[in-house]
């Protein structure tokens, strides 16, 4: 569901592992069904040709079959997995959680890069997949393929998180390096478009919504706490003038997209906002696509740092969380 950035770069990496993922894990895949708003509900259970949809040629309309919903739409395809990559819908996740519980329902395993769900469903959905025996699993959502949350899940039991700061915003980051280089706030824009970290709608990314709502899904996860989105206090890079942006950069400091969340009593204080940054701290030096995040748990801190990474990487943590849910 979706095939834009996200879409596209998993399906290569399917295609680009699949003699490895068959030797190793003894896993052998058939796209049958890809949706778009634009390109409507195909569907074929005995297999679509991938390099063709990759490429633009999708099948005639009076070819293939074209569902009319969803439901009628994963039926049809036979889904096993069903992957959720379509647009962010910040304040209400629709229509990804539906989709969802409709694949779910169907007795597949749902797998969403799309954050919507995690923040305004996560324990129906958890629950709907515990009820059905499957998998629901959405590591891709922060940091890409960095494992965060099977990290916390498998390695890090008995642990209290008592919070966490990042930069977690690629296209941010990217649009901040690009001005500092001497770049517009549009050409920076552009140039985060044109390697694939922005959705083809930006805003959620400038206006940091997405930011707040991976600060949301990590808190909620990992730090299981009943939080809103309206509770992350949130700005955006919209407002920094570009000039000051440089001038500070020339003084041996950095504006960022900060992500932060901190426990206090039951409840957590969160924010996502542009701070300046002092040359020494860790996050002033995340150049281009490049996140990272600190955890502040009880019993020790560690940090993780994403280096540059591209589209790809976003694909993979679909390709983890898919030999998870067949293999596991
Ligand atoms: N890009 C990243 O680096 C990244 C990283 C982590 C997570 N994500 C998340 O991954 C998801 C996809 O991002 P992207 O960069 O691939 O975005 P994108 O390039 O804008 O593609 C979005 C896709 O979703 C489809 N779509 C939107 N609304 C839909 C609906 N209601 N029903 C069916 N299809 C719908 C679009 O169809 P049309 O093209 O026909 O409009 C398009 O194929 C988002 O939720 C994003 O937050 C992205």
């Amino acid at each position: 569901m979706g095939f834009g950035n996200v879409g596209k770069a998993f399906l290569r990496l399917l295609i680009s592992k699949e003699t490895e993922i068959r030797r190793r894990y003894d896993v052998r895949w058939r796209l049958t069904g890809v949706a778009t708003r634009r390109n409507g509900w195909l569907a074929d259970p005995d297999g679509l040709n991938p390099l063709a949809i990759l490429n633009g040629r999708w099948p005639a309309q009076h070819h293939s079959f074209q569902a009319g919903n969803a439901r009628e739409w994963l039926e049809h395809a036979k889904a096993d997995v069903f992957f959720e990559a379509s647009s962010l819908n910040v304040h209400t996740g629709q229509p990804a959680i539906d989709h969802i519980k409709t694949a779910l329902d169907l007795g597949a395993h749902a797998i969403s890069v799309n954050k919507g769900p995690i923040v305004h469903a996560l324990s129906e959905l958890t629950a709907l997949a515990r009820e059905k025996g499957k998998k629901f699993l959405y590591e891709a959502t922060v940091m890409d393929g960095v494992p965060i949350f099977s990290m916390f899940q498998l390695g890090l039991p008995a642990t209290e998180l008592r919070g966490f700061c990042g930069v977690l915003n690629s296209t941010t980051n990217v649009v901040l390096t690009e001005i500092e280089k001497g770049r517009s706030f549009e050409e920076g824009v552009r140039r985060a478009q044109a390697i694939g970290v922005a959705e083809s709608d930006p805003s959620a990314d400038l206006d940091g919504w997405d930011a707040a709502v991976k600060v949301a899904a990590l808190a909620i996860v990992l730090m299981n706490v009943p939080l809103r989105l309206d509770q992350v206090r949130r700005t955006g890079i919209r407002e920094l003038c570009e000039e000051k942006i440089r001038s500070v950069r020339t003084s041996g400091m950095r504006y960022k997209l900060v992500c932060r969340a901190e426990r206090r009593g039951d409840g957590v204080d969160c924010s996502a906002q542009p701070e300046l940054l002092l040359a020494s701290d860790p996050l002033a030096n995340l150049e281009g696509t490049s996140s990272a995040v600190r955890f502040d748990l009880d019993v020790f801190g560690f940090s993780l740092v994403e280096h540059n990474p591209g589209i790809e990487a976003t694909g993979y943590g679909l390709l983890a969380d898919f030999l998870r849910a067949v293999s596991g």
